[in-house]
């Protein structure tokens, strides 16, 4: 992996302090973007033992209650930030069957030696130019099980909008509703964002999938930007 990747495009070099506070704030609808995950996943769990791979798992500081409540039989967290999988590794304590992996999220679903009932990724894949979304979502289409489902947490283009456009917007957003983020630290994120978000529109996502014979894709809920989207095998 290029070295320029390895934890230069995580939020934080330094800690997760930054994005810990953007999501405590609750900026980006953590809190009712992971009530859906918790449902998604119990639903699931309902129809027997599951399986679940994480891309981009980050500390898995929001996921960690969901897999408490609806428990997989195995959790796989992939993530390029050693820092983040350290505090994943104290999130998940209690849970069996967990394995944190320091990896490029497309190696890893490329890499995996066996299949999985779920595949989430939360805020990870904007960070994917749209190669790579395409080559992810081909992975992610040869590594699900049977009846598998794709759920896919990210920032989303309006139709028609452009990357500058997309920018503009979420920037101004950042600048006028972040108030509670020290003003370093804004500008901090907002290069981050500058610098590594390449989101999508629907309709793009919609077609890398069906490229990838991934069927039924659906906007399970929307909270400005941020969407819940899930696409099945
Ligand atoms: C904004 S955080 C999201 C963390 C968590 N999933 C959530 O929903 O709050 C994005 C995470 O994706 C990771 N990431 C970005 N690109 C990645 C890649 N190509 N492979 C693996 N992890 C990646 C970053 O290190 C970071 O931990």
């Amino acid at each position: 992996m290029p070295e320029h990747t390895t934890d230069e495009i995580t939020l934080f070099r330094q800690s997760w302090t930054l994005y810990d506070s953007i999501s405590e704030m609750n900026y980006m609808f953590h809190r009712e973007i992971y009530a859906h995950i918790t449902a998604l996943l119990s639903q699931r769990h309902a129809d027997g033992p599951y399986s679940l791979l994480d891309l981009g798992c980050g500390n898995t500081r929001f996921i960690a209650p969901c897999l408490k409540e609806a428990t997989p039989s195995r959790y796989s967290g992939v993530d390029l930030s050693e820092a983040a999988l350290n505090e994943a590794r104290e999130h998940l304590s209690g849970l069996e069957n967990v394995a944190l992996h320091h990896q490029d999220m497309l190696q890893a679903v490329q890499a995996a030696d066996s299949s999985f009932d779920v595949i989430f990724s939360g805020f990870a894949v904007h960070h994917l130019d749209a190669e790579g979304k395409k080559q992810l979502f081909h992975a992610c289409a040869s590594k699900l099980a049977d009846g598998g489902h794709f759920i896919l947490v990210d920032v989303v283009r309006e139709e028609g909008q452009t990357r500058e456009q997309y920018l503009e917007g979420y920037l101004n957003c950042m600048r006028t509703q972040w108030t509670a983020v020290r003003p370093d630290h804004l500008e901090e994120a907002c290069a981050h964002v500058a610098a590594y978000d390449f989101p999508e529109t629907f309709t793009d996502l919609k077609r890398m999938a069906a490229e990838a014979s991934l069927k039924d894709a659906r906007v399970v809920d929307r909270f400005a930007q941020h969407h819940v989207l899930v696409f099945s095998a």
